[in-house]
């Protein structure tokens, strides 16, 4: 570990204003947490992604809240440093406010999170408020909001006319103005989120927003090439380990294949007088 210290909300604040770029990364078990950790990461957030990079759905929506909590269990037993953020899933939130505090009270109690993260602009201010005069921490999400890709016709990038850009800039406004202590630009171009990065007083976590935001967050699969579906043009792959374990399992399978495995040294022996008395 690089630093023992908990990370803390604070810290998360202070780096804005030390203009200290904030790390953040998805993760969604026991050792997936463990390696981020380990790393030194300041934010691990256990994403709905979950849904695409671990349950092979199409898109996130099929989560459900017992999902999202059962894996928030396996990264908390796993981190001790960076700041655990949980993903609020498609309709866990959206129907009203006392659904909304329920469930992001749910990720605390059972999931040992510290905070969660849900999407929208405008429309998400009353639920962010309401979470927030609670007592809980929220993190926006705003741009290419994936629970409702369907509704954008697809991945697309957002925010691209002037019209839509300045939409962005008071959603973020309105977020920051409900209590949210941070927001996620996702898929945004680089100029709009460097508008709003510097018009907010709250960081800004980029995702395909350029690098003039206040942080930056990656999918843990996609960063290490785990996730062979779909590679958006915003990642950068810094491992293939794809290829690294397909390789890796098609020489268990030679060794087996040729009784290569399990040679002497990864067998057990009883000495030769034990063995004649067994076979007579
Ligand atoms: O679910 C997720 O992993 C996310 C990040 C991409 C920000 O929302």
């Amino acid at each position: 570990m690089i630093n023992n210290q908990k990370i803390t909300l604070l810290d998360i604040k202070s780096k804005k204003d030390d203009q200290q770029p904030i790390t953040m990364l998805t993760a969604y078990d026991y050792p997936s947490a463990q390696l981020v950790d380990k790393a030194g990461v300041d934010i691990i957030l256990v994403g709905d992604s979950l849904g695409m990079t671990v349950m092979g759905y199409p898109t996130t929506v099929p989560v459900t809240m017992d999902e999202m909590i059962h894996h928030c269990k396996m990264v908390a037993r796993g981190t001790q440093h960076a700041f655990l953020i949980g993903d609020m899933p498609f309709m866990s939130y959206q129907a009203g406010r006392s659904d909304a505090i329920r469930n992001a009270g749910r990720f605390l109690k059972e999931g040992g999170m510290e905070a969660v993260k849900l999407e929208g602009g405008e429309v998400a201010g009353d639920l962010v408020k309401a979470i927030v005069n609670s007592g809980i921490s929220v993190m926006g999400h705003i741009g290419l909001t994936p629970q409702s890709v369907t509704r954008f016709g697809g991945y697309r990038v957002q925010g691209k006319t002037a019209v839509s850009a300045k939409q962005l800039i008071s959603d973020a406004l309105i977020l920051q103005e409900a209590g949210c202590f941070s927001i996620v630009l996702e898929a945004i171009p680089a100029q709009v989120a460097e508008i709003i990065t510097e018009t907010l007083s709250i960081p800004t976590i980029g995702i395909g927003a350029g690098n003039r935001c206040d942080g930056q967050v990656l999918v843990y699969h996609d960063l290490l090439g785990l996730y062979p579906d779909f590679t958006p043009k915003f990642v950068k792959q810094y491992a293939n380990l794809s290829k690294s374990i397909t390789d890796a399992v098609k020489k268990y399978c030679l060794d087996v294949k040729q009784r290569k495995f399990p040679s002497d040294k990864y067998s057990f022996k009883i000495s030769g007088k034990e063995l004649q008395k067994i076979k007579g």
